[in-house]
């Protein structure tokens, strides 16, 4: 019988983050994400490698993390401009937050095609670019959006409710706070509990980072 071997490290995964890591600017490092072809089927497919908004500061209040580009994203090049992005600018402006000085990225910086989940060696492939975007941009707070984002920062066996319920999730220094992803807000409509609690939950961002006085 043949011996139990660990996984074999994924070669592009290590690349990827070795470039990454090299990376001493945002600038640098969004002009080489813009080339990556780790992934050959999600390369073949985009029309952008939408890397992210920062604010021009370059040092966002709060950095909110979701899962891929979808299909205007990866028209414009701009992470959450679709109907999405709609919701959450509104959701942001009511909670007091302006989009413009926070952070807005993705675990993965390609287009699914068709909008699927990302597979498991794409998000490994990409997250040597998350991590040093977030080493680079320095957020005091991070929002995972949505079980995507919530399992790259806090393991696979991630739980949305309870992730959401436990409040702030210390991370490397910071604190990071779960909560719905917009796309869950649309598909319950405005009077269900995901988008409730995702307003909910930006109005306590907001008054954490000091941008409104009650949640
Ligand atoms: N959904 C995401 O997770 N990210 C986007 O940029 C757009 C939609």
């Amino acid at each position: 019988m043949a011996a139990l071997r660990p996984p074999r490290p994924d070669a592009a995964a290590d690349e990827v983050a070795r470039i990454a890591a090299a990376a001493p600017d945002w600038a640098t490092l969004a002009a080489v994400a813009r080339s990556c072809v780790a992934c050959p089927e999600l390369a073949a497919a985009r029309r952008h490698v939408v890397v992210g908004d920062v604010p021009v500061s370059g040092r966002p209040l709060v950095a909110f993390v979701g899962e891929a580009p979808g299909a205007t994203e990866d028209e414009t090049g701009r992470p959450f401009v679709g109907k999405s992005g709609a919701l959450l600018d509104q959701l942001l402006a009511e909670a007091g937050l302006d989009r413009a000085e926070c952070a807005v990225l993705n675990v993965v910086k390609c287009r699914p095609p068709g909008n699927r989940t990302p597979k498991a060696p794409e998000v490994a492939r990409c997250s040597g670019w998350l991590n040093r975007q977030i080493e680079l941009l320095d957020p005091p707070a991070i929002v995972a959006l949505g079980l995507s984002a919530a399992k790259w920062f806090l393991g696979p066996r991630t739980v949305l409710a309870r992730a959401r319920e436990h409040g702030a999730h210390p991370w490397n220094g910071r604190g990071l706070y779960v909560t719905y992803h917009p796309s869950a807000a649309i598909r319950f409509g405005p009077n269900g509990a995901p988008r409730a609690a995702l307003a909910a939950d930006l109005r306590q961002v907001a008054y954490l980072v000091g941008k409104r006085d009650r949640p």
